[in-house]
Formats: C-alpha cells, structure tokens, sequence
C-alpha cells in the first residue's frame, strides 16, 4: 500500500488539534451558538447523552453496525428501547453484532458497494415497518483504502458516499411517515482538512488525475456533509432533519488497513490520544435523538454541538452541494425507487 506519510501526519495532527477535551477550543472550530448548544462535549459518551431517554415505540437504523462506533450506536439505542435494525456486509456479522447487545435489534445485510443490495436493504426495513425515525449513515472505509474502482468510480467515494445515497433515498418515504424523522450523517473534519482544493473534484472522480488517498477519503466525506446539506433543503425541518457530524477521532477498526510504520504509530501509539467508542458514538446519537435539536437541520457537529468552521472549507457551500446532487443523479439515480421530494 502506498501512503503519503506526511499526509497522515498532517492529517493525525489536524484532527489531534480539533478533538480538545474541552469541546471545541481549537480556533478552526468553533460551536455555533445561533444553534441550541447542549451540554455535553467530547468526553461525553453515548449512554450519558440519552440518560435517562425512552426510545421504545422509535425505530432506527444503523449502517456498519459489526464494528467500531456503529456497534456502540446501536448498542446504545438498543439500550434504551429503539428497535434497531443493524446493517452489516453480510446477514451473518450483522445477526453476530445485534446477538451481542441487549434490546430489539434486527440484523440487515448492506454491501454499499453494490446499489442493488442498498436497495434491497431499504425494501427489507419497509417489509418490518411503515416508517423509520432515525436513520443513522455510519458505515465507511478510512483512508487505508488502495485504489480501486467499483463501476468505474473511485471506492472511497462508493461506499462513503454514494452507497449512503442509494439507501437513504429509498428509505426516505419511511423517515418522513415518522413524527419528526432524523437523518444523521456520519461524516468526518477530513471533509474540510483534506478534501481536494475545490472541494469535490468531479473530473477525478475516476481517478482520472491520480489518486491520494488521504484526498479521497476527505472528498467522501465532505460529499456525506453536502448530501446533508442538500437533504435539509429539500425536507421540511418541522418533520424531518439531516444533519452531519464528526464522531471524533476515535479506537475502531477503520485503520485496519494501515500497515507498516505508520499502521503502528495508528494502531497503538494513536490509541492514547483517541476517542473510545463510547465518546466516539455520543455525537451521533446525541443528534439523532436529543429533544433540543427538534427543527434543527442542515447543521454539523463536532463533540456534541453544532459547530462552524473558521478555515477554508466547503461543508456549506450550496453551489457544490446542487452540483454533486446533480452529478449523483447521473450516477445512481436510476437506483432510487420513490419519489424524490423538490
Ligand atoms: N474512527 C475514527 O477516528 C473516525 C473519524 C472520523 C469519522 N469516522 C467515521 O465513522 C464511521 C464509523 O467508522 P469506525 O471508526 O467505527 O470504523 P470501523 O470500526 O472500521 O467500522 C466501519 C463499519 O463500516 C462497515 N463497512 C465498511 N465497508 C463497507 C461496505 N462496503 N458496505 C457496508 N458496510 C461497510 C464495516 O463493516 P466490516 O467490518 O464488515 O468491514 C464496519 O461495520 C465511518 O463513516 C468513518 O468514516 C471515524
């Protein structure tokens, strides 16, 4: 595998700078106080941010629940009273993960990579249930991740983003039949560290102009925020949201990929400055379920509160955001069974 050790560096010190144990001291990041701010930070974890909450009659769906944050997410939801449907590359790690946690949980097979079976999981929640509250996005590959291409588009960008895509729209009918349906994206600050300049570079989206890994994985991720976006505007607030978050830099298995030196240095020395799970899920969860955020749409999270950036970044842009919904539908569209709302 070919890794550009100064990206990561770069990449390991921004994310170092942005996960302060205070919430968001670092001066990229700042809370966005026109938002309701709660008070939880980075140190919370999933379980304090939903104590004390009955979510039983909700139901949730949770991507890449096998492992990593995923798994706490719907452990968590579980926990208190959702009826979770698990996703996992196979039915088999899917029923494993919701055997392994106490509470209503329905194992789901997702394999982002491949549209239809996106479509088939959408089909199955809508043969358990006529709407869903919560839908969590969560699954992904990291940076790790050599070049490939799947349907002639770059991987990152498949599973990240476009797989997200396919299953979000054709759940999108059962999360607007609910009393106010939340979407939650779960994205990452590389959407505004280490995207490509401009953004989304549509001209390399097949690795036409090279392929830097660090790159593509921020433009994935970048792509979940401006999904997000785009979402929040088609949707009415009063009924459903769409928001983005950053779990955090966090213990998972994302850099299971990573190998040689810098796999080391990811994999265990790492390890003392990163999140665990438990804080690694609490902002996702936190935005899927805390009454504040009723109405609150279109916004991101870093640590448990909506945030702005203060450095050059394209998470807002709403030119870019129109651009890739368009370019999207060239891409998947055909995939989308339902109707899609103007
Ligand atoms: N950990 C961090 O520091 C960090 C920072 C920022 C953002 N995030 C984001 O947090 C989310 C969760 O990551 P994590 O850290 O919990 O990583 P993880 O432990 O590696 O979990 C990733 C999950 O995604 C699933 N997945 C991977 N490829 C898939 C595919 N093609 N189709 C369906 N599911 C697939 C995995 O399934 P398998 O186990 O079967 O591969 C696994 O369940 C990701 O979106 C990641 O980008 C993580």
């Amino acid at each position: 595998m070919v890794l550009n050790r100064r990206r990561f560096i770069q990449a390991s010190a921004a994310t170092v700078a942005a996960t302060s144990v205070a919430g968001c001291s670092s001066s990229d990041v700042e809370i966005d106080s026109r938002l309701p701010v709660g008070p939880y930070n980075a140190l919370s974890t999933a379980e304090e941010v939903t104590q004390g909450m009955d979510l039983s009659g909700r139901t949730a769906l949770v991507t890449g629940c096998n492992s990593g944050i995923g798994h706490e997410t719907m452990r968590v939801l579980a926990m208190r009273g959702a009826h979770v449907f698990g996703t996992g590359r196979t039915l088999e790690k899917a029923r494993q993960a919701c055997n392994s946690v106490s509470g209503r949980t329905t194992p789901l097979a997702l394999e982002l990579s491949d549209f239809d079976s996106c479509v088939d999981c959408a089909r199955a929640v809508a043969a358990h249930s006529d709407s869903l509250d919560i839908l969590i996005t969560n699954a992904g590959i990291g940076s790790f991740t050599d070049f490939e291409l799947i349907n002639g588009i770059e991987k990152i960008f498949v599973v990240n983003y476009l797989g997200h895509v396919v299953l979000t729209m054709n759940l999108l009918p059962l999360v607007r039949a609910a009393d106010r349906g939340r979407i939650v994206h779960v994205g990452s600050q590389m959407g505004y560290r280490s995207a490509p300049e401009g953004g989304i570079d549509f001209d390399n989206l097949r690795g036409e102009a090279g392929y830097d890994a660090f790159e593509a994985y921020g433009r994935s991720k970048l792509a979940n925020a401006l999904f997000s976006l785009k979402l929040s505007q088609m949707l009415d607030p009063a009924r459903t949201t769409s928001n983005a978050v950053h779990p955090g830099f966090v213990e998972s298995n994302i850099g299971r990929n990573a190998d040689g030196i810098v796999g080391f240095f990811y994999n265990t020395v790492a390890n003392l400055i990163k999140k665990d799970v438990s804080e690694g899920a609490a902002t996702q969860v936190y935005v899927a379920t805390n009454p504040l955020l009723d109405g609150v749409s279109g916004a991101y999270f870093e640590n448990c509160n909506p945030v702005k950036i203060n450095i050059d970044n394209h998470m807002f842009d709403v030119a870019l955001a129109d651009r890739l919904w368009r370019e999207t539908l060239g891409m998947v569209g055909g995939y989308f069974e339902g109707k899609i709302p103007a």
